[in-house]
């Protein structure tokens, strides 16, 4: 007989105990393998870095106006190379001499005399102001709305300054929330005239009024619309928010150019169960891309153990606590993401629509290029990391 049969019955029958079930899932490591092996591991020696200009080759503009070297570092304060209203920023650049190897992959150096500027990426924060309130934002935005730290101020003139000296392949827009800010919405209507070489994309959480979808038609090749949940009801309670603005925004955008159009997906603790209902939805609208992810959810949950239940001394008649409910809410979530890639398969082999998912949450359920390649699934890249 079947063993998982054979336990069943035993269970069923009182032969076995609920503490000598074996570890449902064994085979997935838990979050807590992960939190384990990140707070105990002894630090990896690492490659010697490669040293690089970064700031020469990628510029983070903050809401204050601070010049930093890339998007890795716009909290350090130790790290603003100047701000844009400085009349010597290219002499500022040169002179900008800060250890930095905050993303582990390289190493900042100074600039010498043959180096030259050649902006790859700039990031422009235009304010951190926002219009809602989400419980996981990573750049603090309601907590310096709620505050009053935030400018209102238009910079637009010193903007198009900064970007006469190098025009930079890739401008990236974002907040706060940039279309809720009148001085945001003005400037970025003339960039694309102005920079017309550069890939101008905008990174929105869509939830705003309709009439902005034509007032910015036109100025962006690309515009990433963050959804924080699918269900009415969860993506109220993580952004204190409805999200019907949402569907509207990203309708109306799709049927200006479906192609310039990314769907993304941020999963957080109360919504990635969703994320596969959220696939399902955002691969039939045809977007240029779908992509889900993650705000390092792992670190929210209440950590498995690898025994099947703890005990809750402090509720004894319910003191067994299942210890498999993460693992199996993420490896079900799994299932369902492949099994909507597999239902939607044509739409995918037509390559209109491609999809990425980052794997630092879903790779605890199971999810890698591995298995999606075992099903041939087209357009689909996994990338490790949160992908943020
Ligand atoms: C700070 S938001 C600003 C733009 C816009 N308000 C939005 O929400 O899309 C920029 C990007 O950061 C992502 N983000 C926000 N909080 C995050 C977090 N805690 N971890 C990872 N990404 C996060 C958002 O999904 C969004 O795509
Ligand atoms: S070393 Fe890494 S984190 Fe620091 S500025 Fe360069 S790219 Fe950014
Ligand atoms: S919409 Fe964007 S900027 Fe605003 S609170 Fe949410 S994540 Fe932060």
């Amino acid at each position: 007989m079947d063993t998982l049969l054979l336990m069943k019955r035993k269970f069923r029958s009182g032969l076995i105990r609920l503490s000598e079930l074996p570890v449902l899932n064994s085979n997935i490591p838990s979050p807590a393998d992960l939190h384990k092996a990140h707070v105990t591991a002894p630090a990896p020696e690492l490659p010697a870095l490669p040293e690089s200009v970064c700031h020469y080759e990628t510029i983070f503009i903050r809401d204050d106006g601070a010049i930093l070297p890339c998007c890795n570092t716009w909290p350090e304060d130790r790290l603003v190379i100047g701000n844009i209203r400085d009349d010597n920023i290219p002499e500022k650049l040169r002179q900008f001499d800060q250890p930095c190897d905050i993303c582990g992959k390289c190493r900042l150096k100074r600039a010498d005399s043959q180096d030259a500027i050649n902006f790859r990426h700039v990031i422009v924060e235009t304010s951190k102001f926002c219009n809602i309130d989400c419980a996981m934002c990573g750049h603090f935005s309601p907590y310096h709305t709620r505050s009053g730290r935030y400018n209102r101020e238009d910079l637009a003139y010193y903007y198009d300054r900064f970007l006469d000296l190098c025009p930079p392949k890739i401008l990236s827009v974002l907040g706060g929330e940039t279309l809720a800010q009148k001085h945001g919405l003005n400037w970025f209507k003339g960039v694309k005239k102005r920079y017309k070489d550069t890939y101008v994309e905008l990174v929105t959480s869509g939830n705003v009024k309709p009439q902005i979808a034509d007032a910015i038609e036109g100025c962006f090749d690309s515009i990433l619309i963050s959804f924080y949940g699918f269900q009415p009801e969860t993506y109220r309670k993580v952004t204190n928010s409805p999200i019907d603005r949402v569907f509207e925004f990203s309708d109306l955008l799709i049927k200006q150019a479906r192609e310039k159009v990314h769907l993304k997906y941020l999963t957080t603790p109360i919504n990635f169960h969703e994320s596969a209902v959220f696939l399902d939805w955002a691969i039939q609208k045809e977007p240029g891309w779908v992509v889900n992810h993650d705000c390092n959810t792992v670190y929210f949950l209440n950590m498995d153990l690898d025994t099947p239940y703890r005990i809750n001394e402090a509720y004894p008649t319910h003191a067994k606590i299942p210890n498999n409910y993460w693992k199996q809410i993420i490896h079900r979530t799994v299932q369902d993401i492949i099994k909507t890639l597999e239902r939607n398969r044509d739409l995918l082999e037509s390559g209109r629509t491609k999809v990425a998912y980052a794997d630092f949450l879903f790779k605890w359920g199971g999810l890698s290029q591995q298995l999606v390649d075992s099903y041939n699934l087209p357009n689909v890249t996994i990338s490790k990391g949160t992908g943020c």
